[in-house]
Formats: structure tokens, sequence, C-alpha cells
């Protein structure tokens, strides 16, 4: 076991853990923040990003002992003051999740995209969420949630 510690939706923290530990495991099983979700073990699905350093990265794809001193965002740190983050406020608007699983992952996936793409057009926001799966296959309105984002975000 080793110790590991970096700051989690602005919080300081650290735990023991394995060095097979994988961060999403860290974040689940260590500070029980559940959030942040596993929907396979391919590294496909994308229900674990979470942001690495304002990037965005598939939790179940990094050892814990990789985000040593990292700066950790997941989707339990994006409300602000009880209010949503727009691209939350945007799913909802916009019915852009049916059961939610991969909603998590398909969020952060997005705030990453808009953060870096100010205003994408459909085919870059479905290319760039090639890596986020909705078995729901709701897709539509995950799209419109994205631009409706991109608006309120400054796009
Ligand atoms: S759990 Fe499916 S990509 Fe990480
Ligand atoms: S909302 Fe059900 S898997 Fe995406």
């Amino acid at each position: 076991m080793a110790t590991v510690s970096m700051t989690v939706n602005g919080q300081a923290v650290s735990g023991e853990v394995e060095g097979r530990t994988l961060l999403v495991q860290f974040l689940r099983e260590n500070l029980n923040m559940t959030g942040t979700h596993v929907g396979c073990d391919t590294s496909q699905c994308g229900a674990c990003v979470v942001h690495i350093n304002g990037d965005s990265m598939k939790s179940c794809t990094m050892l814990a002992l990789e985000a040593e001193g990292a700066q950790v965002t997941t989707i339990e740190g994006l409300a602000q003051g009880g209010e949503m983050h727009p691209m939350q406020q945007a799913f909802q608007d916009n019915h852009g999740l049916q059961c939610g699983f991969c909603t998590p992952g398909m969020v952060m996936s997005a705030i990453d995209l808009v953060a870096k793409n100010p205003n994408p057009d459909e085919t870059t926001i479905r290319e760039q969420l090639e890596g986020n799966i909705c078995r729901c296959t709701g897709y539509h309105n995950i799209v419109k949630a994205v631009q409706q984002a991109a608006k309120t975000m400054g796009g």
C-alpha cells in the first residue's frame, strides 16, 4: 500500500491505495464519491470521465498513484452555491439524459469540449463525444444540450 494525495473538487485528500488501484476506484471507494461511474471494463464507455488539471480523462484508465498532486474535478464539484453548472442545467433543460448512468461522464467531457471549442457545431460535438456511450441512444438531446451550454458558457 502507498499513500496518494491530490486535490478533489478543491479539497485536499489523501488515502492508502494499492499500486493497481484505479483513480475511479479511489474516488468511489476511498472517498465515497460515487457520481463518477464505471460502465465498462474496456475503457470505452466514458462514464468515468473526470477532469485532471482541467482536461477530461477517463478515470478508469489511470492509476490513483498517477494522480498524485493533481487537481481533480468530478461531477460532484460542478454545482456552486446550490446552482447547477450551465452544462448540467442544459442537460436538464433539453432532456439530455434518460437513465442518467452515462450523464456524469458525458457532462464532464462536454465541459472540456466547450472549454476548448466555445462554439462547436453538431458534427464536432458528435465527434468529440465519441468516447462517451449513452446506451439509451439519446444523443440528439445531448447534442442540443451541449449547444445550449456553449451559448450560456460564453461561446
Ligand atoms: S468505465 Fe468505461 S471508459 Fe471508464
Ligand atoms: S442516459 Fe442512459 S446511458 Fe446515457
